[in-house]
């Protein structure tokens, strides 16, 4: 498998690909791989010949010094992990200083308000990070498309909107949530969870769905607060938000309106852990 750490070299590979009408899709991530990364990956192989997949954990998108150091890298598996799924995959694994070229600060974009809510509210410059980090990689790499989880159903959007901004020629694909058998979202920090909130966290997807029954039915408002009474009756996990937003805006759904796609957003701590998730409504 051919691993690049250098922009230069990368840029060259994929050119060659190009020339011979190799078709090029790119997975962005930040390492420590679980079979969410791989749906994507996967989804990527099925619609190009080659796919780059980006390993780097980028500090612009840290608002916190001590998260960015506690973040798990696991770099010699990730790559045994890749080698299994396909030789039609080469890893882009830049140091800092390789992508940023010294220059760490994360540009300052206009996200019509989509950066402001939900994980934007507590994380100052967050979305900055990661536009700035996948702009690089998108201009890096210049994938025919792209691939990112709606997991992140907040980050994606704001992807879409950076491409937008930018005019990159680039097709932005939003991929399907892969979950644990219980309904979990699939994530890296589901490792730092014990036994029993991890065997019990199906509650969270199951509180999404029992909201998604409701809707149409009930307002948003009943929905909320239905939620919020079920988790403050659950010992295990807290909420930290739990928000119904029109899928394209992320803007809170006060009124319920035909022609509009509806998402139900959440945010839980468990054993200290924090979790999110999401669910289309409509
Ligand atoms: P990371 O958390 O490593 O995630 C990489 C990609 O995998 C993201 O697009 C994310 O939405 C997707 N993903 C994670 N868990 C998933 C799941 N259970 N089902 C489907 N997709 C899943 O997100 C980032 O990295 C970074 O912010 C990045 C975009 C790489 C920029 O640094």
């Amino acid at each position: 498998m051919k691993i690049f750490d250098r922009k230069k070299e990368l840029n060259a590979f994929t050119l060659e690909q190009r020339n011979k009408d190799r078709t090029i899709g790119l997975v962005p991530t930040m390492g420590a791989l679980h079979t969410g990364h791989i749906s994507l990956i996967k989804k990527a192989l099925s619609e190009n010949d080659l796919v780059v997949v980006s390993i780097f954990v980028n500090p612009t998108q840290f608002d916190k010094k001590d998260d960015l150091d506690k973040y798990p890298r696991t770099f010699e598996k990730d790559i045994d992990l890749l080698k299994q799924v396909s030789d039609n995959i080469v890893v882009f694994a830049p140091t800092v200083d390789e992508i940023y070229e010294g220059k760490v600060t994360p540009e300052s974009y206009e996200f019509n308000g989509l950066d402001k809510v939900m994980e934007g509210e507590f994380r100052a410059g967050h979305f900055d990070g990661v536009g700035t980090i996948v702009e690089l990689l998108l201009r890096t790499v210049a994938p025919d498309s792209a691939y990112f989880g709606e997991k992140d159903f907040q980050q994606l959007q704001i992807i879409r909107k950076m491409a937008e901004i930018k005019n990159l020629p680039y097709t932005i694909i939003g991929c399907p949530i892969e979950r644990e058998p219980n309904g979990l979202a699939m994530s890296s920090r589901n490792e730092r969870l014990s036994k029993k909130p991890r065997e019990q966290a199906g509650f969270i997807h199951d509180t999404l769905q029992a909201a998604k029954a409701k809707f149409g039915t009930k307002s948003a408002a009943y929905i909320t607060d239905w939620v919020k009474s079920e988790f403050e009756q659950h010992p295990l996990f807290d909420l930290e938000y739990f928000e119904i937003a029109d899928e394209n805006t992320l803007t809170p759904a006060f009124k319920i309106q035909d022609n509009q796609k509806y998402r139900a957003f959440i945010a839980v701590y468990a054993d200290g852990v924090r979790l999110i998730d999401n669910l289309r409504l409509n």
